[in-house]
């Protein structure tokens, strides 16, 4: 039997007016893996996520999620997201975190219904995935940058989606918190079985948490499981990131970029 694939790209392209930031990408993203979208900055990893997400439109090639085309794709609630800028939040905003999880249904359900004791139920379950049940009553403005991570990942879980999509979300994790933060993705995974997709600069970490990965670069420069991954690392870093980043890397030892 063969899985199921939550998310088929076939010969994907796309341009922002003239520049092609994305080219002949093909990728398939199997039922209950977990996958990690590694490249430079501007290699298109966000691109690439809004297009699977349908927020830019499809120019070139073929998305299927859940085995139909995206363009015919209704059952948008199987699919959580946690945007690269979530966690740039105005520390002012008055909601507590509870509030912040509850959004996540009325968007689903509308603005104006009362919460039913099982939609209740389903936030406090949405925080108790993420570590987070004991800061319910929190103004979201007094959480770390990690906690409110963790919140707005709860946001998206609150619907029970089969596909949880993230974008960068250690960027305000500190060190010593990035790896119980994986821990806790690992564990939605491998308990919820939910499909991962995660866009991420955290190379290092990564390999021992996710199953497959992913190098991005304008062009899929490599696509396959941790093992084969960490085979291509052995082998240096430059090749995994592309031709570009060796470019970059290059000015920077004249002092070029950050002087
Ligand atoms: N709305 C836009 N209009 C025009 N160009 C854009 C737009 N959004 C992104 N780009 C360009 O497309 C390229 C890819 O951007 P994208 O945000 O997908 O990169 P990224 O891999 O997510 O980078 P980062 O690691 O910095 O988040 C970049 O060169 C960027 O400047
Ligand atoms: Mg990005």
């Amino acid at each position: 039997m063969t899985t199921q694939a939550i998310i088929e790209i076939k010969h994907l392209s796309y341009r922002y007016e003239k520049d092609i930031v994305l080219e002949d990408i093909n990728l398939t993203v199997p039922d209950g893996s977990f996958l990690a979208i590694v490249g430079p900055n501007g290699s298109g990893k966000s691109t690439l996520l809004k297009l699977v997400l349908g927020l830019l439109k499809l120019q070139k090639g073929e998305i299927l999620l859940f085995g139909q085309e995206i363009n015919k794709f209704k059952d948008w609630q199987q699919i959580g997201y946690v945007s690269q800028k979530a966690n740039s939040f105005n520390t002012g905003f008055p909601a507590t975190v509870f509030e912040v999880v509850s959004s996540g249904l009325t968007k689903k359900l509308g603005m104006f219904r009362f919460f039913k004791k099982d939609d209740r139920q389903k936030v406090y379950d949405a925080l108790e995935a993420v570590g987070m049940k004991k800061f319910h009553n929190r103004n979201i403005g007094e959480l770390s940058g990690g906690q409110q991570q963790r919140v707005f990942i709860a946001r998206a879980l609150v619907s029970d989606p089969r596909l949880l999509i993230l974008d960068e979300p250690t960027v305000g994790v500190d060190a010593e918190n990035v790896n119980s933060f994986y821990q806790m993705l690992g564990e939605l995974n491998k308990r919820r079985g939910i499909t991962l997709l995660l866009v991420t600069h955290d190379i290092g970490t990564i390999s021992d948490k996710v199953s497959h990965v992913a190098c991005l670069n304008k062009h899929l420069h490599f696509h396959g499981n941790t093992n084969e991954f960490e085979q291509l690392r052995g082998e240096g870093m430059s090749e995994f990131y592309g031709h570009d980043v060796h470019l970059l890397s290059h000015q920077h030892d004249h002092g070029g970029v950050f002087k």
